[in-house]
């Protein structure tokens, strides 16, 4: 972390001359289960990682805003002010940090200086290990810091899903953005996304890793498709709710939905409920079989995380299956399932030690041999949430 601190200040110092400076990191997630229940009030179980976004900031004294960023070095500085805090195209990447300045006017929060900004993230591009939340959550950081306005961490969670809804347009849930705000080293946080309340369970793998691969499909239709999910689970929801007085399906056990579930008219969106439902408690049973040690159900409810993701959600895709179904075959593959959104992204398995070479080579030759194009491997490890470095 000190050279990339060294690094980044250097890089600052060029591109926007010498002065004051102030370095700031924020991680990246992954989720471990609970996939797509953020927004029909279950739980989840992501973590932060340890790779994620650096940032260098200093306040100005006018109303610019300048960005820059080491991984789109050939973009130059990005300008913009305080009085056009306004999506566009153009502004590429930037709309996430102009995001949270407006975001943070939403909230009734004054800042009437600019700043100068340099970010480094890496987490890989588009592997779905949310680079943009990250990206959100730092800059809700930095000001909180550079203008004193004291934000807890958690409502810099809110305020970067409140910016992705609603000035970047993506209806995500609060999974990301709560999971990289509030991440704690070697724990993950199992959250009820109904009330906000969590609980961090320690991820001891004793003689076991997290192995992230990413399928380097480029994400298309992925926010359209997130949306129509999205949309799905309302009227589902609004179907059973005629029947049965619950606020969201994350309510339902599974003898509950089984009873009610033929309310939903239509076969795709009971596929879709039922997903919901039976994912959140899946959830709620893999955190006790990781609290009881018991690594070996914590993976069989990753598997069927995954089958369900495939069957009943569908938002898994060719790629993501090749890499999950080659995994389960790997001697030493404790779990494996799609993580994040889906629809391209990447996965996330838990491997013996003595397993995580042969899993590399035989899961990447595999979906090389299938898919025409090379995955790529990260053995990463559990982070905190945001510093000033
Ligand atoms: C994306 C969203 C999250 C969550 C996941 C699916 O990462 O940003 O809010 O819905 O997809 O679990």
């Amino acid at each position: 972390m000190k050279d990339i601190k060294n690094t980044i200040l250097q890089k600052f110092r060029e591109v926007y001359g010498e002065g004051e400076a102030h370095a700031f990191f924020a991680p990246g997630r992954v989720n471990l289960i609970g996939e797509h229940t953020d927004y029909n009030g279950g739980h989840v179980f992501p973590c932060a990682l340890t790779i994620g976004t650096y940032a260098v900031a200093r306040k100005r004294n006018d109303r610019k805003l300048r960005f820059f960023s080491m991984n789109f070095e050939h973009l130059g500085i990005i300008t913009s002010s305080l009085d056009d805090l306004k999506p566009c195209r153009e502004a590429g990447w930037t709309n996430y940090p102009k995001g949270i300045f407006w975001a943070l006017g939403q909230r009734g929060y004054e800042i009437n200086e600019g700043i100068d900004l340099l970010l480094f993230g890496n987490i890989p591009n588009g592997s779905g290990l949310s680079s943009s939340a990250s990206v959100e959550v730092v800059t809700g950081y930095i000001l909180s810091e550079l203008f004193g306005l004291g934000i807890s961490n958690q409502d810099l969670a809110l305020i970067g899903q409140f910016s992705e809804n609603k000035f970047n347009g993506v209806n995500c849930g609060i999974m990301d953005q709560f999971a990289i705000a509030m991440g704690k080293k070697d724990h993950a946080i199992f959250l009820d996304t109904a009330d906000l309340s969590y609980e961090y369970a320690p991820v001891q793998l004793d003689g076991a890793k997290i192995v992230i691969a990413c399928s380097n499909k480029k994400r298309g239709l992925g926010d359209s498709k997130y949306n129509e999910r999205r949309e799905e689970c309302e009227t589902a929801l609004a179907e059973i709710q005629k029947e049965m007085p619950i606020q969201t399906l994350g309510d339902l056990t599974e003898e509950q939905f089984e009873q009610v579930k033929s309310a939903i008219k239509d076969d795709v969106r009971r596929k879709r409920a039922k997903h919901a439902v039976y994912e959140n408690q899946r959830t709620i049973k893999a955190v006790k079989a990781l609290q009881e040690n018991n690594i070996e159900l914590f993976g069989q409810l990753m598997n069927a995380s995954h089958v369900s993701l495939r069957d009943d959600y569908e938002v898994t895709g060719k790629e993501l299956d090749t890499l999950v179904e080659q995994a389960w075959k790997v001697d030493g593959v404790i779990g494996s399932r799609m993580t994040g959104a889906g629809f391209g992204g990447c996965t996330v398995s838990i491997v013996k030690d003595e397993a995580v070479d042969a899993f590399i080579e035989q899961v990447g030759k595999a979906y090389k041999d299938k898919i025409g194009y090379a995955a790529d491997f990260y053995v990463v490890e559990i982070g905190s949430g945001p510093c000033h470095l």
